[in-house]
């Protein structure tokens, strides 16, 4: 999707150049209500922290088309929920040498998880900061003996996307002060730095230029409320670290891993750039 653009021009002059694009195109207005029952909001006043860069905030959903907007609206048509049924049978089933499900510990899961992933990533009781990929393994490990999932597998998107859709229509209600603090203003670093041969950062193209096209993409904010998504494109489910791998891969540049700690702390500044948002994982994105 980049090759068209140049590494020697400058980040935003780049950018534009590349487009072959019509021009500015704002994000639609519409509303999104999941099954006729579930408000999402998608577009809020910005964040505090967020002056100087942007007023208004806009969920990603509002910058894909009608068919894949129509997708996220409606349960039966949504790629997502086969796989959250999938999870569902997991997370009632016992394992481990301690024979334990999560139902065990968690009961029903509408209950037990509702409103975790809303403030994912945050400080654990240990005072790191973790996503909710590593506390779903720390369960896994040390409360029921049963082996770690990788960070992409199949079992841990499907948790994961069964755990947001309990969040759904909630605010985004990360922490951003205290111990997870430093965490975040590494993540804001991160954000703010210009990676790869095209010497791009994430601002470049979320901030500077949301709402243009770059080539066929409409660039979005970035935000991460709608994660994990469907991508129809890799007929798959799409998980916070995995988009941030590619897009800084779309920079060519070398990028970490998911699951590294760099990612965990870019994740929390993201999901803070999103406060005012609610949560609409899991979300369908071409
Ligand atoms: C033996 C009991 C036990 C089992 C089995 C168990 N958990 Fe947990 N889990 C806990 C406890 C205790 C905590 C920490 C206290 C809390 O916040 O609920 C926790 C925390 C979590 C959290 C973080 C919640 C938060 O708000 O911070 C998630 C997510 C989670 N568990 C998912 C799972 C999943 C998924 C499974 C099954 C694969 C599972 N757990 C199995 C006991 C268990
Ligand atoms: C060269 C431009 C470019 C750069 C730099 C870039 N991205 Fe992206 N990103 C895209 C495109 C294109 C998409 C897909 C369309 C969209 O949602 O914007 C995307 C999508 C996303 C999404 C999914 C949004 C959604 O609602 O589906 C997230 C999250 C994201 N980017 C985060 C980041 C982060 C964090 C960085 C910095 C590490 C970054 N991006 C750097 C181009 C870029």
């Amino acid at each position: 999707m980049t090759t068209r653009l140049r590494a020697t021009t400058l980040a935003a002059a780049a950018l534009c150049a590349g487009l072959a694009a019509p021009a500015f195109a704002d994000p639609v207005e519409a509303e999104l209500v999941i099954n006729d029952d579930i408000t999402i909001k998608t577009v809020a006043p910005a964040a505090e922290h967020l002056k100087g860069h942007l007023d208004t905030v806009y969920s990603g959903w509002l910058f894909r088309e009608d068919e894949t907007r129509a997708m996220t609206m409606d349960d039966f048509d949504n790629p997502n929920m086969v796989f959250a049924e999938q999870a569902l049978e997991v997370w009632a089933t016992p394992e481990g040498t301690q024979n334990k499900s999560c139902a065990d510990c968690h009961g029903a899961i509408e209950e037990g998880m509702k409103g975790v992933r809303a403030a994912m990533p945050k400080i654990n009781a240990a005072g790191d900061l973790w996503s909710l990929e590593n506390y779903v393994n720390d369960c896994r490990t040390n409360r029921m003996g049963a082996e770690a999932w990788k960070w992409n597998s199949q079992d841990m998107k499907n948790m994961t996307v069964a755990i947001s859709v309990q969040s759904r229509g909630m605010p985004v209600a990360v922490e951003i002060d205290g111990p997870a603090q430093s965490h975040w203003e590494k993540g804001r670093e991160m954000y703010y730095t210009r990676y790869g041969q095209l010497e791009l950062s994430c601002a470049n193209c979320h901030e500077d230029n949301y709402g243009n096209f770059i080539r066929a993409d409409h660039l979005s904010q970035g935000q991460t409320a709608g994660f994990p998504v469907y991508r129809l494109k890799d007929a798959g489910i799409v998980s916070i670290h995995q988009r941030f791998v590619g897009c800084i891969r779309d920079t060519r540049a070398e990028t970490f891993a998911a699951g590294s700690q760099e990612f965990i702390d870019l994740e929390l500044y993201v999901a803070s750039r999103g406060m005012g948002l609610d949560i609409e994982g899991a979300g369908v994105r071409p």
